[in-house]
């Protein structure tokens, strides 16, 4: 099928759309914005009801409160419009029609505004629907189903557009077919209405890293942004950082050129702690399942000042298999990773395998002996796998036992005396009962 070149050249200009995370402040119109709502609500409805209803928010008071009540989207403050999508209740026909009708607005909108030179951003993460409720005026019988932030870009910023899957992940002709790496397991069961999985809470979430093929768990990784952001302005916790840098106090002094691996890093949130870490001649490899998450952290780091100077290289991990040459490692680091891998054991005895005699490994884990055990399995598991992947806290026990096949224990540390939330140091016996657990091992 042949398109004329003025189609072509608007779906050319489409597909160059990304979403913006990073947004100069600037008010919109109602002018424009009126304009970029006519075109949204030539979008097809269910049997035409129509029955959406749009509530924008340009007010900067409001928009505050829109952005704390969201809790992550940081972005809520600075937008210029901020857009919810409301619908009203009890004429959803089958299958969520009117969800899918205001969906179809939400993305003709985003497109009506990117040929605009408007950016956007589509969010889920609203917040509490009640508070949302408040905030609105909303009536009881309508429901709001996301928000789409309108504004332009701030200056400087890199939008960057997270990897799409090959088409025939994703695509099948007459019947269903998928490549089982883009296959993701589900928890077992006779049947999966999806009328059960309920908002975030569902019951077919498969948690057990071991029920996933590496494969699986690299193609997670690959495409599902990491703290939602694909690169600038990537949102980190105050805890995450304070424990990443706890974590890394234990790092043992390295040659000028040492070589160093971090293994399936935390989107590079941990990388760029360490960055500030190494020698000047080191040299960090980033080792991962996927290349979009390779490439996702590279980019990430290229705009971290510590990486001024230094080359990063990639690795991409063959399953366990770090395809490095024996005793080539003076230092890997293991952040929050371990308790992701379908086989733990295979994961250590590779990275064994790669550090030179007396090199070392840096492990942090997620501590089931801790009370954030029993919170990961009360509250964490009923939900949807995150972005970071499926993972399971892990025995202290356990994990020292399976390290000490092939390393000695050279210092220990433990985080957090709560179940979350806090980044308190723990000493003594009660090191092992801290939510993070994190080991120096050595390699005899
Ligand atoms: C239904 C929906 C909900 C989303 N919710 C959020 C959100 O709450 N916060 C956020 O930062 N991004 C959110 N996104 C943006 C996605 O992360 C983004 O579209 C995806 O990573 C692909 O990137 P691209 O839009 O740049 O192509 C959402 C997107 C969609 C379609």
């Amino acid at each position: 099928m042949i398109l004329d070149l003025e189609a072509r050249g608007v779906l050319d200009r489409l597909a160059t759309r990304t979403s913006c995370r990073e947004f100069d402040g600037t008010p919109l119109s109602r002018d424009t914005i009126r304009a970029v709502m006519r075109d949204a609500i030539e979008a097809p409805s269910s049997c035409n009801h129509q029955s959406w209803h749009f509530i924008v928010v340009t007010d900067r008071d409001k928009l505050a409160r829109a952005q704390r009540i969201s809790g992550g989207n940081l972005h809520f403050g600075t937008c210029g419009a901020l857009i919810y999508l409301c619908f009203l209740n009890g004429w959803s026909h089958r299958h969520f029609s009117i969800v899918q009708s205001v969906a179809a607005a939400g993305y003709h909108m985003i497109l009506s505004a990117h040929l605009r030179g408007i950016s956007s951003i589509y969010n889920a993460g609203i917040g509490p629907s009640d508070e949302v409720r408040e905030l609105l005026d909303l009536p009881a019988g309508y429901t709001v189903q996301g928000a789409i932030a309108l504004g332009y870009t701030a200056p400087g910023t890199r939008l960057t557009k997270p990897p799409r899957r090959p088409l025939d992940d994703v695509l099948s002709f007459e019947r269903f077919e998928r490549p089982e790496a883009a296959d993701w397991p589900q928890a077992p069961s006779d049947a999966y209405p999806y009328g059960d999985a309920e908002s975030q809470l569902t019951p077919y979430a498969e948690w057990d890293p071991t029920r996933w093929t590496w494969d699986q768990i690299g193609d997670l990784r690959g495409y599902a942004v990491w703290a939602k952001s694909p690169i600038a302005g990537v949102y980190v916790s105050a805890r995450q950082g304070t424990v990443m840098e706890g974590v890394l106090d234990l790092m043992p002094d390295l040659p000028a050129g040492a070589e160093v691996i971090d293994v399936m890093g935390w989107g590079g949130t941990e990388a760029a702690r360490l960055l500030t870490r190494l020698p000047k001649g080191a040299r960090l490899t980033l080792a991962d399942l996927h290349d979009g998450n390779l490439t996702f952290m590279r980019q990430r780091l290229a705009a971290e000042p510590a990486c001024t100077g230094r080359t990063l290289q990639s690795l991409r991990m063959r399953g366990p298999d770090l395809p490095r040459p024996d005793a080539s490692a003076d230092l890997v680091t293991l952040p929050l990773a371990l308790e992701h891998a379908p086989d733990p054991a295979a994961l250590l005895a590779s990275i064994a395998r790669v550090l030179r005699p007396g090199g070392h490994l840096l492990l942090a884990y997620r501590n089931a002996a801790s009370p954030y055990g029993p919170y990961w399995e009360r509250e964490e598991k009923p939900h949807q796998v995150s972005n970071q992947g499926p993972f399971r806290p892990l025995d202290p026990d356990a994990v020292t036992a399976m390290a000490g096949q092939h390393f000695d224990i050279v210092a220990e540390a433990g985080f957090g005396r709560e179940a979350t939330h806090d980044t308190e140091k723990l000493e003594g016996r009660e090191l092992r009962r801290g939510r993070i657990h994190a080991l120096l091992l050595q390699k005899p």
